[in-house]
């Protein structure tokens, strides 16, 4: 199939990729000349492992290339994805300019019969919107084309985005039109090996509400797990222990019951503001969404907390050295990571940071904790260490999982390690010397 993906974001262009990778022909559109340019010459704005081969791979194989021109595209494509932002509004609502601005093109320029996805993380409504904006527009050209409106919500994991497209969980798709249902299930059923079932498909409203909801439980898991190891570390109960006894049930599950800073990222926090939002709109008080919020903004302080009680509220002439500043391993994005929180935190009492991550370095430094001067970052995790009060650690990069502890002692004035996401076991490390703090255990 013809496809034209408009947004070369995380999902823009993960999605562009991976169907290419399977054999469409495939267009990825962008407003950024920079951003296209780069993305031409297989220079990705992004680390996602396996991305940047896959597009070097598919660019070379003619199955995909970019444009910053939407008109020149839209008359030879069958199915349109909608893909670029939904940044939070300031009353938590997710803002649909981007999106609603890309429906007005597409309204201006397709000319042939169209089916137009929404990947964009969006409110339930939010297609009756598109339809209605691509209408008005082909009334101002009087102009009468067939085109349907799809919901088709992502559900990629940073760090392991390539995996999820091309081997899905399930695939959701929304729809009112049995053809364009057809054309999105003709689409997908090369990702699906043996069984086309995971392949869901309801009306789009249900759709929409999926994605948030799929969200908002996992935050719930979160949360729930890191309010309960609040309470153990109260009770001197193991809350690592706890998470395995209540994971054996398969009711339960062991996945995302992980205590730790809190969760981050560019989806979790938007989403679950937001269907707090929409639930408001409807004359509806979310009050488990809204305590799922309010655990995790301060859980995400948590760590530094347990460092200002260990050296004091005058943190002046402390060091401290910092492990992980993106919100999870195998990603450099930053947005909402407990890092900023906890560092920002620790700087305003007077501390010095000496930070080392393996791929966020640059976007710490150029935004996220920029004019932060008592911030210095480092190549690698051992040079953070040199003289500083003790190590805190907040992102679970594999490297980090298994440090030389002997080194550690060396080079820290004190054998203190604060543990933002449980990595080690508190028995080694005081038998080891170390003074060790972690989430969910006293
Ligand atoms: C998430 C969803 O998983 C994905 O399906 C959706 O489409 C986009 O949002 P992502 O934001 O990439 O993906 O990260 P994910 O791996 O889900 O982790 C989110 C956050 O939860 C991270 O900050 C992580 O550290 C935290 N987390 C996860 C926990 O604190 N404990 C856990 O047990 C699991």
């Amino acid at each position: 199939m013809n496809l034209t993906v408009i947004g070369t974001g995380y999902v823009g262009l993960v999605s562009g990729t991976c169907f290419a990778e399977m054999g469409n022909t495939v267009t990825c559109i962008d407003v950024d000349t920079q951003k296209i340019e780069k993305l031409k010459q297989g220079v990705i704005p992004i680390y996602e492992p396996g991305l940047e081969p896959m597009v070097a791979r598919n660019i070379y194989n003619k199955t995909l290339s970019f444009s910053t021109s939407l008109k020149d595209h839209l008359h030879n494509t069958d199915i349109a994805f909608i893909a670029v932002g939904t940044p939070m509004g300031e009353d938590g609502s997710a803002d649909l300019k981007y999106v609603l601005q890309v429906a007005k093109e597409i309204g201006e320029y397709m000319t042939t019969p169209l089916v137009v996805v929404n990947k964009s993380t969006v409110p339930v409504g939010t297609a009756d919107k598109v339809k209605a904006t691509i209408n008005k527009e082909l009334e101002n050209r009087g102009e009468k084309i067939e085109f349907h409106v799809v919901s088709n919500p992502e559900f990629l994991k940073e760090g392991d985005a390539i995996n999820d497209f091309m081997k899905p969980d399930r695939v959701v798709i929304g729809s009112d039109n049995v053809e364009a249902e057809e054309k999105l299930r003709a689409l997908y059923a090369p990702f699906f090996r043996s069984s086309t079932d995971r392949l869901i498909t309801m009306d789009v409203r249900s759709a929409e509400m999926t994605k948030y909801v799929a969200n908002a439980m996992l935050a719930t898991k979160i949360s729930f797990m890191n309010e309960i190891a609040n309470i153990c570390e109260l009770v001197d109960a193991d809350v690592n222990k706890v998470r395995i006894g209540i994971g054996s049930d398969s009711r339960i599950g062991y996945s995302f019951i992980y205590p730790g800073s809190g969760y981050g990222g560019s989806c979790f926090p938007k989403d679950v503001k937001a269907l707090k939002r929409t639930a408001a709109e409807n004359g509806y008080t979310a009050n488990l969404i809204e305590a799922v919020e309010n655990v995790n903004d301060k859980q995400k302080l948590v760590i530094a907390k347990k460092v200002v009680s260990r050296f004091g509220e005058d943190l002046k002439g402390k060091t401290f050295a910092i492990w992980g500043l993106a919100f999870k391993p195998e990603t450099d994005d930053m947005r909402e990571a407990p890092s900023i929180y906890v560092i920002n935190h620790l700087t305003q009492k007077g501390a010095k940071i000496q930070a080392y991550d393996p791929k966020a370095r640059e976007e710490a430094e150029s935004f996220y904790l920029k004019g932060n001067k008592n911030v210095t970052y480092f190549n690698s995790k051992y040079e953070t260490l040199e003289n500083a009060d003790a190590m805190i650690l907040l992102t679970e990069w594999k490297e980090f999982r298994s440090p030389d502890f002997e080194e550690l002692k060396k080079q820290l004035k004190q054998p203190i390690i604060f543990d933002g996401r449980n990595q080690y076991n508190h028995t080694t490390l005081s038998k080891k010397g170390f003074e060790y703090f972690q989430i969910g255990k006293k």
